[in-house]
């Protein structure tokens, strides 16, 4: 496992622990390595909007309580949070109560004057239990010290869906506008925005909107970052395999071939509409699985299915915004001695020489690329995977990229200088080679103290 590094050719055994190791420094160290590990992801998502769509399933399941707890940690940590709560089951148990049977075309509920009483009923039960639930703040709990503010109100403008094919959709609607600037509002003020899926028309009218449509649109008039659909399974295959992540082409074939449970379909086309609409990444995230949320953001992989423009991880060349991302990756290593100490007007500097690897806004991978032209050699230096990702081939494609890019250059070999990932290069057609075989310009800078070796590979 790379986890390891080898020891340098010169270095000692590293002498055993001669007493047991206190279990309580493991879980104190993996503690600490853990939250190190978040921490870019916190980062990247500071003072970014994420719009999360909470269906009456979920609060019909018990999970309420769980995801408001996990948004209010989202929130204190700088996170702008609108949530948009669904209430399908709930109006259907109000209507039965009734003795009414719900009626439905093409996937939308038809309202008529009972269903809209029992729309606005279960909208107002929810939001009143969403407001209790925020409002939490017993000692011991995830929400002790949290004073979260939830503030909604008749920001969502609706238009009727009218007489389509025939059938009258009676209180049935679809959003016209969201009011974006009280939302900023209310989001820039640190309070979390809460919105039903009822909207109002200019005539006075109520009417019942999808909590899909809702959030979307608010998604997308928002230009948030992120929209969250919480699920009761994220999109799946017909091979029941779950979709990690989906390009948005793949999810519009996926809707085209009809091979989708209709709810997976309705979800996903709406997610498919908040990207379509500029929104970054949609996120689809199981909510049967406790803190799937926190999961979906925080891990490499994930629970759910994230809808991206295109393929996520991407492998690009790295720009001035990545130093930041650059830094954090490769501290690490520069502190356990593994890299060479770079500072960050270096970084700044060279950062035009950075190939890196991307996931959803984290810096995952890098390597650089030193050309020395007049010897036909270039350097890699500063190959770094992050280690929870490491073993998966990136490294290897950091290494690829770097040889295209010396090709390119018109360079005819590639050299690099290690002390601990000696195998690693050597299993990739390196050879090892003396000081002396380095460009004149290299030899010169040559660390005598950090004795590492030279490995060379012909291009
Ligand atoms: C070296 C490094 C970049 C490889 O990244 P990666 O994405 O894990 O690499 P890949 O997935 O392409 O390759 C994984 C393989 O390399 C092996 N490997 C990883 N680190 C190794 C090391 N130090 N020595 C020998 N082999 C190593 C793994 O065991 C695995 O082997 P397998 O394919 O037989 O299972 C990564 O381990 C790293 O960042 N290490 C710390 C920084 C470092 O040493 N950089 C080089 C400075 S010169």
């Amino acid at each position: 496992m790379n986890a390891t590094p080898e020891p340098a050719p010169s270095a000692q055994p590293p002498a055993q622990p001669s007493v047991p190791v206190d279990p309580s420094a493991e879980d104190e160290a993996r503690f600490v390595a853990w939250l190190r590990q978040v921490a870019p992801y916190i980062h990247a998502f500071r003072g970014k909007t994420f719009v999360v769509a909470v269906p009456g399933e979920l609060i019909q399941a018990g999970r309420l309580n769980a995801l408001v707890q996990d948004l209010s940690l989202l929130q204190a940590m700088g996170m702008r949070i609108v949530v948009v709560h669904g209430s399908r089951p709930q109006v259907n148990e109000q209507l039965r109560l009734r003795g009414v049977e719900a009626a439905y075309a093409e996937g939308l509920r038809i309202t008529g004057p009972v269903a809209l009483e029992c729309a606005k009923e279960a909208s107002g039960e929810i939001r009143l239990d969403l407001e209790a639930a925020f409002s939490q703040g017993l000692p011991n709990t995830p929400m002790a010290h949290s004073a979260v503010r939830v503030v909604s109100g008749n920001l969502v403008t609706a238009r009727p869906v009218g007489i389509v094919d025939g059938v009258d959709y009676q209180h049935t609607g679809f959003v016209r506008k969201i009011d974006v600037p009280t939302i900023r509002f209310a989001l820039e003020s640190g309070s979390i925005v809460l919105l039903s899926p009822l909207g109002y028309s200019p005539t006075g009218e109520a009417f019942n909107l999808s909590m899909e449509d809702v959030a979307a649109s608010t998604a997308v008039a928002l230009d948030a970052d992120k929209f969250i659909v919480l699920a009761e399974t994220a999109i799946e295959g017909a091979d029941g395999v779950l979709h990690g992540e989906i390009s948005e082409a793949d999810a519009r074939q996926l809707l085209d071939s009809g091979a989708l449970a209709e709810d997976s379909a309705f979800t996903l086309r709406h997610a498919l509409r908040a990207c379509e609409g500029g929104v970054a990444r949609a996120h689809v995230i199981p909510f049967g699985i406790d803190g799937s949320v926190l999961l979906e953001l925080f891990q490499h992989d994930g629970v759910g299915t994230m809808l991206v423009e295109e393929t996520l991880e991407s492998l690009r060349e790295a720009t001035l915004d990545d130093v930041g991302g650059l830094l954090a990756l490769i501290r690490p290593l520069e502190d356990d001695g593994t890299l060479v100490k770079r500072d960050r007007a270096l970084i700044e500097r060279e950062v035009g020489n950075f190939t890196v690897i991307e996931h959803d806004g984290v810096i995952f991978g890098c390597a650089a690329l030193y050309a020395f032209p007049e010897s036909g050699m270039g350097e890699m230096a500063c190959l770094a995977v992050n280690p929870s990702v490491q073993n998966r081939g990136d490294g290897e494609r950091l290494l690829r990229r770097i040889e295209q890019r010396a090709r390119a250059a018109g360079l005819k070999k590639l050299f690099v200088l290690t002390t601990r990932t000696m195998h690693w290069f050597l299993k990739r057609g390196f050879v090892v080679a003396s000081v002396d075989q380095l460009p004149a310009g290299r030899k010169n800078l040559y660390n005598l103290q950090r004795r590492s070796l030279v490995l060379i590979k012909n291009l």
